[in-house]
């Protein structure tokens, strides 16, 4: 079992994605641990984007991230890294293939509609930048036994 934070960006959200988005990865079989609708500072923005400091994109993506609202959600289930990054398609929605969320809602990499974890590290890193402990939630659906043995 692997936990990847996943936001839907601010363009997600003003283009009315949020329950498109959400109802993607749900049908995939992945399971929603937190959720929350919230307005990114420009100090977490930073932090998250902190590896990005000094590229020609880094200022941009900082105020891109902080300038509207955006949904934040901790998604749960075998390989959660992986099928979420393949279900929202590559970075650049051009390279992302019809049938993913970049691919079918995007055209602008600085508009790429959401954000998922990269790897187990840096999955444990967000996910502890956007909520606490006692926000996420464990709990068994009857059909996870459907999705994985
Ligand atoms: P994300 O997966 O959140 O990680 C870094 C973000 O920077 C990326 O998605 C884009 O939103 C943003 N970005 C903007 N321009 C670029 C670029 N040229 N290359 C990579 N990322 C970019």
């Amino acid at each position: 079992m692997e936990r990847t934070l996943i936001i839907i960006k601010p363009d997600g959200v003003q283009r009315s994605l949020v329950g498109e988005v959400i109802a993607r990865f749900e049908r995939r079989g992945l399971r929603i641990a937190g959720l929350k609708l919230m307005h990114i500072s420009r100090a977490l923005a930073e932090e998250h984007y902190a590896e990005h400091k000094g590229k020609p994109f880094y200022e941009g993506t900082v105020r891109y991230m902080t300038s509207a609202p955006v949904v934040v959600m901790v998604l749960e289930g075998p390989n959660a890294i992986q099928a979420a990054r393949q279900t929202m398609g590559k970075t650049h929605p051009l390279e992302a293939a019809p049938g993913t969320i970049r691919g079918d809602f995007g055209l602008d990499i600085a508009r790429n509609l959401v954000h998922g974890s990269d790897k187990p590290e840096t999955a444990e890193r967000e996910i502890a930048l956007y909520f606490k402990p006692e926000e996420l939630v464990s709990y068994q659906r009857v059909t996870d036994a459907w999705l994985s043995e």
